[in-house]
């Protein structure tokens, strides 16, 4: 960071921002984020709780950040951009914002379309009523554009460490390969040789990712419901940031989220050794994300946590996961020698 900007909390891992990404991102270093990967209020007619721009001015908008964020992106570094669909106001016609969003940062910011992504959530409730579930005239609509982005034509990626589990009649055929083919030229190109048979621990996944967004017990929530507080009611679920952290930074790289929420991305960046960066303007949501990264079940003792955080004066709160159960939450070194010699 070039100014002195305090984050709310950090843990081992990271350091949790509250306030406007705008302003934020002029304070990192350039080239220094390994991964940016976010999901921005999205373009939707309705208002929801989180804040929105009106669809026309929404490209633009988000615009703003892309071109931060690519000031502060490694050359080889990666940004992923989760969109969901929407309709035109009272039509049954999709927008294309989203295609929009897509055409703007190639374009005009002069980012690379490394791969498109589609995240199939089929828990998706059907919506909108009046199109779906009333005159039912569209099918449901579970799918979200996740556009991955980068600066080079080769951002650091490695498909080997989000291989996916075999099928089962892949397991079969590592079993048994020659009852299954025979090794030919397929006419696609593909060269079905002897080593197809060989198990390189999973296959190679694809570009759609089935994950059910249906997190309903999670520390998080339960903690969130201790302190009386909703849970952030956009969230995505861990398994979406963990693919693309995993897929393409390495441990001690850093992971950047612009728009945390309930920073579901830092939490599966510490679960994954990544270094993590998260900016989220409300303080309310900030404040609750720390419940991700907690060891602590005295309810009392959840409950001063969550209080002094959304105290509009307190800073630097030090989440610290000792080798234990134990985790020592501390505002400065006095309280934590203290809490040490108690531990002893
Ligand atoms: C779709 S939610 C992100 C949810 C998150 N992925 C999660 O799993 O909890 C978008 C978040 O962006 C925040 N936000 C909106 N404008 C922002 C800005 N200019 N800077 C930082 N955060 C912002 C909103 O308050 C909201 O919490």
């Amino acid at each position: 960071m070039n100014k002195i900007i305090q984050p709310l909390y950090t843990t081992d891992c990271g350091q949790a921002f509250v306030g406007n990404s705008l302003d934020l991102l002029d304070t990192l270093p350039k080239n220094s984020i390994n991964l940016v990967v976010t999901s921005p209020p999205f373009s939707l007619q309705r208002q929801k709780e989180y804040g929105n721009v009106v669809q026309e001015l929404y490209v633009d908008w988000l615009a703003q950040f892309a071109k931060k964020v690519k000031d502060v992106l490694a050359e080889d570094g990666s940004f992923v951009l989760d969109l969901g669909g929407a309709y035109e106001k009272g039509r049954p016609v999709r927008s294309i914002y989203n295609y929009k969003v897509l055409i703007k940062f190639c374009e005009e910011i002069g980012f690379n379309l490394a791969e498109e992504f589609f995240w199939f959530n089929p828990a998706k409730l059907p919506s909108p009523i009046e199109w779906v579930n009333k005159r039912k005239m569209r099918v449901k609509d579970a799918v979200n554009t996740v556009w991955w982005f980068s600066k080079s034509d080769f951002p650091k990626a490695d498909v080997k460490r989000v291989l996916a589990p075999y099928s089962n009649r892949m397991k079969e055929l590592l079993k048994n390969g020659n009852k299954y083919y025979t090794p030919k030229m397929r006419p696609s190109g593909h060269d079905i040789s002897d080593g197809f048979d060989v198990d390189r621990g999973g296959s190679i996944p694809s570009n759609l990712l089935q994950i059910p967004n249906t997190e309903s017990n999670s520390q998080y929530l339960r903690y969130c419901k201790i302190v009386n507080a909703e849970g952030h009611p956009a969230r995505f679920p861990k398994k979406l940031p963990e693919f693309f952290i995993k897929f393409l930074t390495e441990p001690d790289d850093t992971v950047l989220d612009i728009f945390a929420g309930s920073n579901t991305t830092g939490e599966a960046a510490e679960e994954n050794q990544r270094k993590w960066i998260s900016i989220e303007i409300e303080r309310k949501y900030s404040a609750a994300s720390v419940f991700r990264f907690i060891n602590i079940t005295d309810e009392n003792e959840i409950k001063s946590l969550y209080y002094r955080l959304l105290n509009e004066n307190v800073f630097n709160v030090e989440i610290k996961k000792t080798q234990s159960r134990l985790v020592s939450i501390v505002q400065n070194s006095e309280d934590f020698q203290l809490l040490q010699q108690a531990q002893e």
